[in-house]
């Protein structure tokens, strides 16, 4: 069901020194800051020829962000994204084999103006999953 990797978002504690690493040492085609103030988030996208890397920092109060970042102040994984080409469709089909989406069930719009879905980390072994659909 699922597809490519679109995405794996990493939580920073300093955005401007990690897309500077990112930039600098790893050689990487970095985008510039972008604030998402309806999700809470300041972005940065590492595009790498197969997959990006999203370096995530809070941004405003009540970020969902936040409180991962108290629990791990020096940053890490957050979530993984799989592009899926329906997303209602996979929605329902993961309903029914009994796994729980976050929040109210409807996708919202991403980081990249396309709907997308979070899946309960609990269900996916640990893992918080973001669906895009491609
Ligand atoms: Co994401």
């Amino acid at each position: 069901m699922i597809g490519r990797l679109n995405h794996v978002a990493l939580v920073v504690p300093d955005l401007g020194q990690a897309a500077e690493q990112y930039r600098g040492i790893l050689g990487c085609d970095v985008s510039d800051e972008l604030d998402l103030p309806d999700s809470g988030v300041t972005t940065v996208f590492v595009n790498l020829p197969n997959t990006k890397i999203e370096l995530l920092h809070p941004f405003g109060e009540n970020s969902p962000i936040a409180k991962f970042l108290e629990k791990n102040p020096a940053g890490g994984i957050h979530h993984v994204c799989y592009e899926v080409a329906d997303i209602i469709a996979a929605r329902d089909k993961l309903i029914g084999d009994g796994a729980r989406i976050l929040g109210s069930g409807e996708p919202a719009t991403g980081a990249h103006g396309k709907p997308v879905l979070f899946l309960h980390p609990k269900d996916f072994s640990g893992t918080l999953i973001e669906l895009e659909q491609a």
